[in-house]
């Protein structure tokens, strides 16, 4: 069932597990992270950000090519379709298209813009009934510039942004896109307890928050966090590097060298089964397992 995120966030937040967001790269992608949630009936959100559409051809080319799958398929688990990190231009133009979830990343802009922004696009999304992801900006002062500690949002900003009643706020804890370095310091989950507890007392709901950068934190991390409020996670990097591990060992062997593995179709397998593996370990680790 291709739906928004609403009901599946709420769940996950309530029952205290978190749905996987991962990105969607191409073709393999669509069809491995559909089977990994099928296989273990977890409700699951695909998301393309402006760049991955752009590589694929269009917002319509992977919409289509994700509704095609998911009928082709026979998906019954909850599948949203989810623009990531959009800018207020592509929020417009992938609810045009028919995504039923849609992230407006207005952190750069100074706060009262964002706000305005995010509040305009709330108004568009609650007449299509699609949900709504906004992000604010870091703390300045000391954590500014400290790439190994990553981000911190800053809490009244948070507190405003729950309050133009999105459906899901990207937090800042410590989290970064991508490979994390050795000297990261990891979660800050201080920093998540007083976001969640602040917006708690501000509008007397538990929001569903987002945890970015979800590849390479260790597990016990990825728990306590969502103990304390993530409820979507997003995970791109992990996948790619599943994928190409699984080509890389695969061409290393010299295994593309035999038969016919020059197809695509085979030798691009050794990838694809790899990142499937890797969906169904976070699909685990997050607790989604079952609860489609
Ligand atoms: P990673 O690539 O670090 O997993 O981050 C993905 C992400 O947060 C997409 O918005």
């Amino acid at each position: 069932m291709i739906t928004n995120s609403v009901v599946m966030l709420q769940k996950a937040r309530a029952e205290h597990y978190a749905v996987p967001a991962f990105n969607v790269n191409n073709l393999e992608w669509g069809k491995e992270l559909l089977r990994a949630a099928e296989k273990l009936q977890s409700p699951v959100i695909l998301q393309v950000t402006g760049g991955a559409a752009q590589y694929m051809g269009s917002f319509r080319l992977a919409y289509d090519l994700l509704v095609d799958l998911h009928e082709a398929m026979h998906i019954t688990v909850p599948v949203a379709i989810h623009l990531d990190h959009g800018n207020y231009h592509q929020a417009l133009e992938t609810i045009g298209v028919g995504f039923t979830s849609v992230m407006f990343d207005g952190a750069k802009l100074p706060l009262a813009e964002n706000l305005a922004k995010t509040n305009d696009l709330r108004t568009v999304t609650s007449q299509h009934q699609i949900s709504l992801e906004a992000e604010v900006g870091t703390i300045g002062g000391e954590e500014d510039g400290l790439i190994a500690n990553g981000e911190i949002a800053a809490i009244p900003d948070a507190v405003q942004m729950a309050q133009v009643g999105v459906d899901m706020l990207a937090v800042g804890i410590g989290n970064i896109h991508g490979q994390y370095p050795a000297d990261w310091k990891g979660l800050n989950f201080a920093h998540l307890q007083k976001i969640d507890e602040a917006i708690f007392a501000a509008t007397g709901k538990r929001l569903p928050l987002v945890l970015h950068g979800g590849s390479g934190i260790d597990d016990d991390q990825i728990r306590r966090a969502i103990e304390l409020g993530i409820a979507k996670i997003n995970v791109n990097t992990e996948g790619q590097l599943a994928f190409h591990d699984g080509i890389r060992k695969y061409v290393l062997a010299d295994k593309d060298l035999e038969g016919k593995n020059f197809d695509p179709r085979i030798f691009l397998t050794a990838g694809s089964d790899q990142l499937e593996a890797m969906c169904e370990d976070r699909i685990r680790v997050f607790g989604s397992a079952g609860k489609a």
